[in-house]
């Protein structure tokens, strides 16, 4: 699998935002290079740094959304619960066992899934959110 490049039109133009998102895609691809002889340990640890980070972002994501009074903060923690625990899932299949070849790519595109899941899925919502408020330009590219 190739290092994931972060598409321009997933960067809200809030930083905070986006350098935690940036910083997501950075641990993903430390998976990527990781060679097919890593170890599962060396894969699990590199997938719980991406993990834990995904968390940290959650927590400081809903931080921030409170403090906007955004309207669907609630279900927006939702989102990200279920992707908490989905992610938890496979960073407890991946101490248990070696992925290589296609089942390493296929954990890629999940853990990546992960990612966009929030990325695509919900944070677009909050753009919309901080335009109205007028806390970014609608046009930051
Ligand atoms: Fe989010
Ligand atoms: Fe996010």
């Amino acid at each position: 699998m190739k290092r994931f490049e972060m598409p321009g039109d997933l960067l809200l133009g809030y930083a905070p935002i986006d350098d935690d998102h940036r910083h997501l895609v950075a641990l993903f691809n430390d998976m990527v290079s990781l060679p097919e002889s890593a170890s599962a340990g060396q894969f699990a640890a590199r997938f719980e740094a991406f993990a834990g980070a995904f968390e940290s972002h959650c927590t400081a994501e809903m931080e921030m959304l409170r403090g906007f009074d955004f309207p669907d903060t609630e279900a927006h923690a939702e989102h990200h619960a279920d992707l908490i625990a989905q992610a938890r899932k496979f960073g407890d299949a991946a101490k248990m066992r070696k992925y290589t070849g296609k089942m390493k790519e296929q954990f890629l595109r999940t853990a990546i899934w992960i990612f966009l899941e929030d990325a695509i899925g919900e944070d677009p919502k909050v753009k919309s959110f901080l335009m109205q408020k007028g806390l970014i330009e609608a046009h930051h590219d």
